[in-house]
C-alpha cells in the first residue's frame, strides 16, 4: 500500500485546513497556493513566519537563463537552464498587535482556518491571537490579471481595545532556491512612495546569452480604516506603515491592492508607470465587493463548462476540482506568448517552463473545455518557435526541427543530457498535437496552413534522426530516452520509433491533400520517408505479444512492483541512480502512452497484453503516468484498477502521493484526473473524426457528471445508472455510444453497461 501524506481537509469546494503546519510548512503552501494566468503565488502567510518554508511569488513569461552548470560539458549541451524566476515578494504585511509583532510560526494561535474555497477563486485564513480576530482574504484577479488583492479583518474578540500596526512591504530582495550559481536574478531600478502607497520596479539582471531583460513594475494601494503614519523606500523595498486603534464595537478592514505590471507588455519605464497609474485609478474606484464579485462570477464561468460533478465521494469530487482550479490559475489560453509550465506559478522546479507535457496531456483537456482558439494559441505557440526549433537541430547537427524539451523560446533549455534531453520523442507529441487539434474541432484550416510548416520540419529531423542497419535492413533510432526516464541512451524506443514513422505517415498524407510547394519537401525526400517508414525496426516480442519497450528491456530482471519491499518506493528518492537506470521499473507509461495515442491501431488483445506486461513493472513515479494507465484499464474493464489509477492522478498533490508536493503542484498532470474520467471511465474518443463513448461507472461513485465542447455544440454526460448524453447547443449529432450510432437532437438516455 502506497504512503500518503493528507494534511488537507475533504470538501467537495475547498480545501481546508485548522492548523499552520509549522513541519509540513512547504506542502501546505504548494497546496493553498492561488493565480490567474498572468501572476500567482504559493500560499505563503503575509504575516511573518520564521519557519522553514519557500517563499513563491512567479510572473507568467518571467524567467532568467540561468548559466548551464556540469561537470563535463558535452557538445551540443543548451547554454542554460531557463527558469521562471521567483518575482518580487508583494504578498508581505508584518502585524502587529499591541506593540508585539506577530509571527505565525511560533505565535499562540486559537481558532486558526483556512480555506481555499475553489469556487470563487479565494483564499482565507482566520485565527485569533492576543484577544484579536484576524481574517485574511486574498484572491488573484481574473477580471483584471494585474491585480493582487490581500484584506485583513480584525475583531477584538476579548472586550479590549488594541493598537494595531501594519507595515505592508513590497520585497525585491528575493532568491530562487534552485539557482545554479546562487546568483541574485532581479535588481531593483527605482522604489518610490507616493501619496497613495509606493512603488519598485525591479529589472532581471544582464545575462550572458542575449536573452531579453524583463523589467517588473509592482505597485501597492490601500483601502480600509487605517491611516498611514509612516513610508520608507529602500534599496530593494517599499514599506508604508500603518496604525489603527481596534474597538471592542469597531471592527476594522484593512485592503492592500497590488498591481503588476511588465515590460511583456509595456516596454518603456515611463510607459509602465502611466499604465500602473491609470489602472491603479481604475481598481482603487471599485470597492471590494465589487472587485470580488467579478472574481467570483468569472470563476463561476469556467466551472459551468468545465465541472466534473461526481456523485458518492467526496475525495474524488475534490482532487478533480482541485486540479482543474490549479490548471486554469496557471493557464487559460488568453496571451498566446505563454504556455503551461509543469509547476506553474507553485515552485521552481521544472523551471516553469515549457514541457511536451502540454501537447500530450493538456492539449486533449482544453480542446473539450475550452474555447477552440486556446488549444489553436498552444499550437501557434509552437508555430511561432519553429526557427528556434530548427536551431536546436542544426545544434545536435541533424536536418529539420526538434522542438525542445524544455524552453521559454523555442530554444532548448535544460542542462541535463540522459534525461531529458534525449527525449526526442517530444518531437512527435508536437506533431500529434496538430494532429489531435484537426481531429477534434474538424478545422483543416491550421494543418493546412501553420501545420504542415511544423509537420514537414519534425519530419525532416526525424528521417535525419534514423540510421539504416544494413544487417537487419531496416531503419533504427538509438542513443534516446523514452518516456519512461528511468533508462537513458537507450536503443530504438518502441514509442520513440512508433511515433517517429507515424509522423512521416501523417506528414506525407496531409501534403497529399494540402500540396505546399513552399516547403520545398522533394519527391526523392517523399520516397526516403516512404521507405523508412516501410522498414522502420518496431521491436515486437511475438511470443508474449507485446511491444518491447527498448532493445534490451527483456533480458532485466523484471520482478513485478508488487514483489518488491515497500521501503524501496519511490525508487528515486531510495535508490541509486545506477540501481534504478538497471532495473526494470519503469517511470511513467511508455510503450502504453503509444498505444493511448494511436488507440484506434491496436486491437483490444495487443492493448491487454501490453497493459498486464507493463503496469506491474511501472512504479508510477512521474505524476503524468497514472492518468493514461487509468484510461486504459478503463478501456480494458479493469475496474478497481481504473479506480486505483483515477484516485493517484486526481489526489497526487492533495495527498502527496510522490512525497515531493512540497516542492510545487504538478499542474501539467492535472489534467489526468479529466483525462481519466472523460477518456477513461466515460470511454470518450475521437477516433477517426467520430465521437464515441462507452461509460462505466466506478462502484465506489453513484455518479458522474461532466461537459464538452465538440464541433460548435456543447454537450452534457451524465453517468448513474443511466448514461444520459445531452446536447445544450449547437446542431443535431451523430455519435456512437456502446458501439451503437444514434443521432443526437436533444438527449439520449440508456442503460449504463
Ligand atoms: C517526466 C517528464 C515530464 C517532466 C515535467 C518528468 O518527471 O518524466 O515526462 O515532461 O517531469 O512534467
Amino acid at each position: 500500500m502506497k504512503q500518503i501524506k493528507r494534511i488537507m481537509g475533504i470538501d467537495p469546494w475547498k480545501i481546508t485546513a485548522n492548523k499552520v503546519e509549522v513541519e509540513n510548512r512547504r506542502l501546505q503552501e504548494s497546496l493553498t497556493s492561488i493565480g490567474n494566468g498572468y501572476m500567482g503565488m504559493r500560499g505563503n502567510f503575509s504575516e511573518t513566519f520564521s519557519a522553514d518554508h519557500h517563499q513563491g511569488t512567479y510572473i507568467a513569461g518571467v524567467w532568467f537563463p540561468d548559466k548551464t552548470r556540469v561537470g563535463w560539458w558535452k557538445n551540443g549541451y543548451p547554454e542554460y537552464f531557463g527558469k521562471a524566476i521567483n518575482a518580487v515578494n508583494f504578498a508581505k504585511v508584518s502585524l502587529l498587535i499591541d506593540q508585539s509583532e506577530i509571527d505565525l510560526a511560533i505565535a499562540d494561535l486559537a481558532d486558526f482556518e483556512m480555506a481555499l474555497d475553489m469556487k470563487q477563486g479565494v483564499l482565507t485564513y482566520r485565527y485569533v491571537v492576543g484577544g484579536v480576530q484576524v481574517v485574511v482574504e486574498r484572491f488573484f484577479s481574473i477580471a483584471t490579471p494585474e491585480l493582487a488583492v490581500f484584506r485583513f479583518s480584525f475583531e477584538a474578540t476579548d472586550g479590549e481595545n488594541h493598537d494595531i500596526r501594519l507595515e505592508s512591504v513590497i520585497d525585491a530582495d528575493v532568491h530562487n532556491e534552485d539557482a545554479n550559481y546562487d546568483e541574485k536574478f532581479w535588481k531593483t531600478l527605482k522604489t518610490e512612495n507616493t501619496s497613495d502607497g509606493s512603488f519598485l520596479i525591479s529589472e532581471t539582471v544582464p545575462n550572458l546569452f542575449g536573452v531579453e531583460q524583463f523589467t517588473v513594475l509592482t505597485k501597492q494601494t490601500f483601502k480600509g480604516d487605517f491611516h498611514c503614519t509612516n513610508q520608507e523606500s529602500l534599496e530593494d523595498q517599499v514599506i508604508d506603515y500603518f496604525e489603527g486603534e481596534l474597538k471592542p464595537t469597531r471592527p476594522l478592514n484593512f485592503e492592500k491592492r497590488v498591481l503588476v505590471l511588465t515590460s511583456r507588455d509595456y516596454q518603456t519605464l515611463p510607459e509602465l508607470t502611466k499604465v500602473s497609474e491609470e489602472l491603479s485609478q481604475e481598481v482603487n474606484a471599485q470597492t471590494y465587493e465589487q472587485l470580488f464579485t467579478a472574481q467570483a462570477q468569472a470563476w463561476a464561468k469556467r466551472w459551468e463548462l468545465a465541472d466534473v460533478q461526481i456523485d458518492g465521494s467526496d475525495e474524488a469530487q475534490q482532487g478533480i476540482r482541485f486540479n482543474l482550479f490549479q490548471l486554469f490559475s496557471t493557464y487559460y489560453g488568453e496571451d498566446d506568448r505563454l504556455n503551461i509550465g509543469p509547476k506553474g506559478f507553485t515552485g521552481e522546479k521544472y523551471g516553469g517552463a515549457t514541457y511536451w507535457d502540454t501537447e500530450a496531456y493538456a492539449v486533449p483537456l482544453y480542446l473539450a473545455l475550452a474555447d477552440t482558439a486556446v488549444t489553436k494559441n498552444l499550437l501557434k505557440y509552437r508555430h511561432q518557435q519553429l526557427p528556434q526549433a530548427q536551431h536546436n537541430a542544426r545544434q545536435q547537427g541533424l536536418a529539420g526541427a526538434l522542438y525542445p524539451m524544455v524552453t521559454f523560446t523555442g530554444i532548448e533549455c535544460h542542462n541535463e543530457w540522459e534525461i531529458t534531453f534525449e527525449e526526442i520523442h517530444r518531437n512527435g507529441a508536437m506533431a500529434y498535437a496538430i494532429y489531435n487539434y484537426t481531429n477534434y474541432t474538424g478545422d483543416e484550416t491550421y494543418l493546412a496552413n501553420e501545420g504542415l510548416e511544423v509537420l514537414v520540419e519534425i519530419a525532416r529531423f526525424w528521417a535525419d534522426r534514423v540510421h539504416y542497419s544494413k544487417r537487419n535492413d531496416k531503419y533504427m533510432i538509438h542513443g534516446v530516452t523514452g518516456p519512461n526516464e528511468y533508462e537513458n541512451n537507450i536503443n530504438n524506443n518502441w514509442y520513440t520509433n512508433t511515433l517517429a514513422t507515424w509522423v512521416l505517415k501523417y506528414t506525407l498524407e496531409s501534403l497529399q491533400k494540402y500540396p505546399r510547394e513552399d516547403l520545398k519537401v522533394s519527391q526523392k525526400e517523399k520516397q526516403t520517408w516512404e521507405e523508412i517508414i516501410q522498414k522502420m525496426y518496431l521491436p515486437e516480442d511475438e511470443t508474449l505479444g507485446i511491444f518491447v519497450q527498448h532493445d534490451g528491456y527483456l533480458d532485466k530482471d523484471l520482478t513485478p512492483v508488487a514483489d518488491l519491499d515497500p521501503k524501496n518506493l519511490p525508487l528515486n528518492q531510495n535508490w541509486s541512480w545506477d540501481r534504478v537506470l538497471r532495473s526494470p521499473y519503469i517511470k511513467q507509461a511508455d510503450v502504453l502512452q503509444g498505444i493511448y495515442l494511436f488507440g484506434d491501431h491496436y486491437t483490444m488483445e495487443q492493448k491487454r497484453k501490453n497493459f498486464e506486461f507493463y503496469e506491474p513493472l511501472t512504479v508510477h513515479e512521474s505524476s503524468l503516468s497514472p492518468s493514461i494507465h487509468a484510461i486504459l484499464a478503463a478501456e480494458l474493464g479493469f475496474a478497481d484498477k481504473a479506480v486505483e489509477m483515477y484516485e493517484r492522478t486526481a489526489r497526487l498533490d492533495l495527498d502527496d502521493y510522490n512525497n515531493d508536493t512540497e516542492d510545487g503542484l504538478h499542474i501539467t498532470s492535472m489534467t489526468g484526473s479529466w483525462l481519466a474520467i472523460v477518456h477513461g471511465f466515460a470511454q470518450m474518443k475521437t477516433w477517426n473524426g467520430k465521437l464515441s463513448f462507452a461509460p462505466f461507472l466506478p462502484e465506489v461513485w453513484t455518479g458522474y457528471t461532466f461537459h464538452i465542447n465538440y464541433r460548435g455544440r456543447l454537450l452534457k454526460i451524465s453517468v448513474g445508472e443511466k448514461v444520459e448524453i445531452e446536447l445544450l447547443k449547437g446542431k443535431a449529432l451523430k455519435l456512437d455510444v456502446y458501439g451503437k450510432t444514434i443521432e443526437l437532437i436533444t438527449n439520449y438516455v440508456t442503460e449504463t453497461k
